[in-house]
């Protein structure tokens, strides 16, 4: 059965396909998801993309993100959590960030994170971070949202530089 949770997220995965199929700039179309989820869950408090640095294929660059700037603008590929997903290519849900040992923390408000990777026809270029001041917030219905917008982000878009 279809929780309240399912529908809100059905309709906030619909907000951001028209918002995508509307852009034809692609970092225009990755600051408005930004803004839309972060507006629109509370349980998000930071909410940005890290993208594949076209200088340095093997080092995460932060790109568009609503929320508090943050000191980790460059990420090596292996390090963090972002780093972690940049060489496994799949989604990682840290539920409790004090638990997790290669982790990069931007705040101490920080209790949980999720960040899911731009595959496009498998090749990586990129994720969407979020950041949670929620102790275990992130359910499948998260990454079934996540994952769907980074897939129709990657449907679209060829690359984000
Ligand atoms: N916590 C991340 C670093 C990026 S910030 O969350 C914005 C990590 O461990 O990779």
């Amino acid at each position: 059965m279809a929780t309240a949770t399912d529908i809100q997220f059905d309709a906030i995965l619909r907000e951001a396909k028209s918002l995508i199929d509307k852009n034809t700039d692609s970092r225009k179309a990755l600051q408005d998801v930004c803004q839309l989820l972060h507006e629109k869950i509370p349980h998000y408090d930071w909410v940005g993309f890290y993208l594949v640095n076209p200088e340095n294929s093997k080092e995460l660059v932060l790109g568009p993100f609503s929320g508090a700037p943050t000191e980790h603008t460059h990420i090596p590929f292996g390090k963090g959590v972002c780093g972690q997903v940049a060489e496994r290519k799949e989604t990682i849900i840290v539920q409790d960030v004090s638990k997790e040992s290669n982790y990069l923390s931007c705040s101490l408000h920080v209790k949980s994170e999720i960040v899911v990777p731009l595959l496009r026809a498998g090749r990586f270029l990129g994720e969407l971070d979020i950041d949670s001041h929620t102790l275990a917030p992130f359910t499948a219905a998260d990454r079934r949202l996540l994952e769907g917008i980074c897939m129709l982000l990657t449907d679209k878009f060829t690359d984000f530089s």
